[in-house]
């Protein structure tokens, strides 16, 4: 009808053929359409971060964005953060600093922190740090700015920067 369209999303790396509601945001979609419920929906309103995925490989969060505007182009949720290899070096560190509580905010904090680590690596040494005179490496005070869109309820932050900061050490 005129509300819905068809859209292809591709989702950790699969593609899947949908006929979504317009008003469908990517994270509605990522959870009750394709099941992928590891993506959390806690504010709905981009204030929180649980829902933080990765869009052509750049964060977004995804109740803020309509999926039918996603035609083809690529979307990786925590489900798709390991590797054939077993999980990725960031997963890995939050298991080893324990930085979780109750763990509705970890998944986009790994989606998240990913999505960070790549930024650094693309855009380092040029990027803009959170203190201009701080040379260029990633201290903690620069890994909690950067990671400053995503709230933890359980204040899990120390161990957070801790395995960020563990994981970029990789
Ligand atoms: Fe998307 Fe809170 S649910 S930012
Ligand atoms: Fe509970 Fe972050 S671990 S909200």
């Amino acid at each position: 009808d005129d509300w819905s369209s068809r859209v292809t999303l591709v989702v950790n790396g699969v593609e899947h053929d949908l006929s979504l509601d317009n008003r469908t945001t990517l994270l509605d979609a990522v959870r009750d359409r394709l099941g992928l419920t590891g993506s959390k929906k806690g504010c709905d309103h981009g204030q929180c971060g649980s829902c933080t995925v990765l869009l052509d490989g750049r964060r977004v969060k995804s109740c803020l964005i309509l999926a039918v505007t996603l035609d083809g182009r690529p979307v990786v949720t925590v489900e798709g953060l390991a590797g054939p290899d077993g999980l990725a070096p960031i997963q890995a560190a939050f298991i080893t600093h324990d930085a979780f509580q109750c763990g509705y905010c970890t998944p986009g904090q790994l989606c998240s922190a990913q999505g960070m680590l790549d930024e650094v690596a693309r855009d380092w040494p040029s990027a803009v740090t959170a203190d201009l005179t701080a040379p260029a490496e990633l201290t903690d005070p620069e890994i909690r700015e950067r990671m400053s869109g995503n709230l933890c309820r359980c204040a899990a932050y120390p161990n957070i920067v801790a395995a960020v900061r563990e994981a970029a050490a990789r």
